[in-house]
């Protein structure tokens, strides 16, 4: 069914998204709100504009998201006066139900918010956390020996606590403005009439029957009839319909307290396979934590990300630290990727040794972004070939560290929202339940996530300890890298992607190529990848980075040909106004006002 007849029916926005006693909310005549027909319109022409490779432009708001439903319902909610923060909540609680394998309600997110109010930046960590039962041996066998990681994720033992909903739930507190209830009705109508389920999402059901398969109520859901979900059918989920119809009506409360968190406790326990040791106090305890954004110089911006437990923020801006003492031609020079591809390198060699859960770890946070330290790293890449090796630095610090490298394994997932508001607020929030379908367990009609083997497997490494170890009410190190640009104390830019690990440096060259070769917002997130983490220059098959091939085998890298599914959905705040892009790999679109 097509959203203009859900909508004309009047089954969307059955709540009144304003309350009528919210003081500062914004009278309904003094906004444009967004006929369903002008909607329809805006996503036909969002797609053009992708196809064709331009940037979206807009005045007023911009929201860059991974699904036409999800753009609309946020739209809506923006068009009508809402914040960002308010968006966000309808994006998200839309995105569980049409891209349910890449984040939703049983997943964690990670949100950076520049207030135009106060001129403030704030990060909230909603990411899940380990239960109070688990050990550090949790993803070993009886001998002491790393799990096969697909052994580890599908069922319970790889399930955190979630954390999206009650990071909702406190964005809107501080920072929404229209009625929380009105913001799911886009998802409740959606869930309980029906979506089109895309390609992407058909196709990824079919690559992962097997274990989908394997819990009878993600089966029954994703598998019906026993076959996977085609593109184009109309796919209904009144469960999760309920579940947003209790968040909407009673807040997170039942989820943590409640309903939600005893079927989660049940489901994950009872895993017959591999049962997880989550349980009840575990969901009480969880709290949304506020943590202080980490910022590093370049060219004159401020970039500024999430700080631990994620290493979004600390390894992005290590990588364009190290780069700013370099010159970087353009997007055809080899010499200009030897650099990023490095010092991508040496900043993962850091990660893997000091990020992790800072609640439980001493990570050296200011160390790793000292202007001094990044100039000491960055003139390692003063040569002309690639490093021979690359190992973990000495970052200023006043703990003695003892720590081995980790060797968690991260495989690309999750979804990234990126909104502007007409109040001049900024949004970048990372969304994930790790692993395409997570656990592959179903409740509520959503997915539980497996974030629990973002954890290291091994806990030490010829008996030193690593940082990210599985240890009790710990929250997993995360990749994810919402961003948010200063400059001069504003926001420039917007952005940040799904993709594992390879999300750090996606977003670092997205910024590369806007802040140093000029690359507008859909050229930034267009322009194909060549990523290198731990040795292999990865670059993207099929585009022209593959000219880039011989001369960087030439310079002495191994390369790999293969497909890069980032997502990187990107707003640019500039001279003229909004200037949006999404992703072409994937399914996501700009729209704006
Ligand atoms: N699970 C993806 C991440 O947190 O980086």
């Amino acid at each position: 069914m097509k959203l203009t007849s859900l909508i004309a029916a009047g089954i969307f926005f059955a709540a009144p998204l304003f309350a009528q006693e919210a003081s500062d909310a914004v009278a309904p005549e003094t906004t444009t709100e967004l006929s369903a027909v002008a909607l329809d319109e805006a996503v036909a022409a969002a797609q053009l504009a992708k196809a064709a490779g331009e940037a979206v432009t807009a005045q007023s708001w911009m929201l860059s998201v991974a699904n036409p439903y999800a753009a609309q319902a946020g739209a809506k909610v923006l068009s009508e006066g809402g914040t960002a923060a308010d968006a966000m909540v309808a994006v998200q609680a839309v995105l569980g139900l049409v891209e349910p394998q890449s984040s939703g309600l049983g997943g964690g997110a990670f949100l950076v918010w520049y207030d135009a109010k106060t001129g403030r930046l704030s990060t909230l960590d909603g990411r899940e956390t380990a239960p109070l039962a688990a050990r550090p041996t949790l993803f070993q066998d009886g001998a002491g020996q790393p799990l096969k990681f697909f052994d580890a994720v599908v069922g319970g033992r790889s399930v955190g606590v979630p954390g999206t909903p009650a990071l909702m739930q406190e964005a809107h507190r501080r920072w929404g403005k229209a009625n929380w209830a009105g913001l799911f009705s886009s998802g409740v109508a959606l869930a309980e009439s029906g979506f089109t389920v895309s390609a992407r999402l058909a196709d990824m059901v079919a690559g992962d029957a097997e274990r989908l398969a394997r819990d009878p109520v993600a089966g029954a859901y994703f598998l019906p009839d026993g076959r996977p979900v085609k593109a184009g059918e109309l796919l209904k989920n009144p469960n999760y319909g309920q579940s947003l119809r209790d968040l909407a009506g009673m807040g997170v409360g039942p989820f943590y307290n409640g309903k939600l968190a005893k079927e989660i406790v049940a489901k994950v326990r009872n895993d017959v396979a591999n049962p997880g040791v989550l349980s009840e106090i575990d969901f009480a305890l969880y709290e949304v934590r506020e943590r202080p954004p980490v910022c590093a110089a370049y060219r004159g911006h401020d970039i500024c990300g999430m700080g631990p437990p994620s290493s979004g923020g600390l390894t992005v801006g290590q990588i364009l630290g190290m780069l700013e003492q370099h010159v970087l031609t353009d997007a055809q020079d080899a010499n200009a990727w030897r650099l990023i591809g490095d010092a991508s390198r040496l900043g993962f060699a850091d990660r893997g040794r000091y990020i992790a859960d800072s609640d439980f770890v001493p990570v050296p946070t200011e160390g790793l972004l000292a202007p001094d330290y990044l100039v000491k790293r960055g003139a390692l890449l003063s040569g002309d070939t690639a490093l021979e090796s690359v190992a973990a630095g000495t970052p200023e610090f006043d703990h003695s560290l003892n720590l081995a490298d980790d060797e968690a394994i991260e495989l690309p997932s999750t979804s990234h929202i990126s909104i502007v508001d007409s109040y001049g607020n900024a949004l970048s929030m990372t969304t994930t339940i790790e692993n395409a379908f997570g656990s592959r367990l179903m409740v509520g009609g959503f997915l539980l996530n497996n974030e629990l083997t973002d954890f290291s497997f091994r806990s030490h490494s010829d008996g030193v300890p690593i940082a990210n170890r599985v240890e009790p009410g710990k929250r997993p190190r995360s990749s994810m890298a919402p961003t948010i640009v200063l400059k001069d104390g504003k926001p420039v830019v917007v952005v940040g992607s799904p993709g594992g690990s390879r999300i750090i440096p996606y977003v670092a060259k997205t910024l590369v190529a806007h802040l140093d070769w000029g690359l507008d917002a859909q050229q930034a997130v267009s322009l194909p990848h060549l990523i290198n983490r731990f040795g292999t220059y990865d670059i993207e098959e099929g585009t022209s980075a593959e000219a880039l091939s011989t001369p960087l085998q030439g310079m002495g890298y191994e390369v790999k040909a293969r497909a890069l599914n980032s997502g990187l959905h990107m707003i640019v705040l500039g001279e003229g106004g909004l200037f949006g892009g999404a992703d072409p790999r994937r399914e996501g679109i700009v729209l704006g006002q």
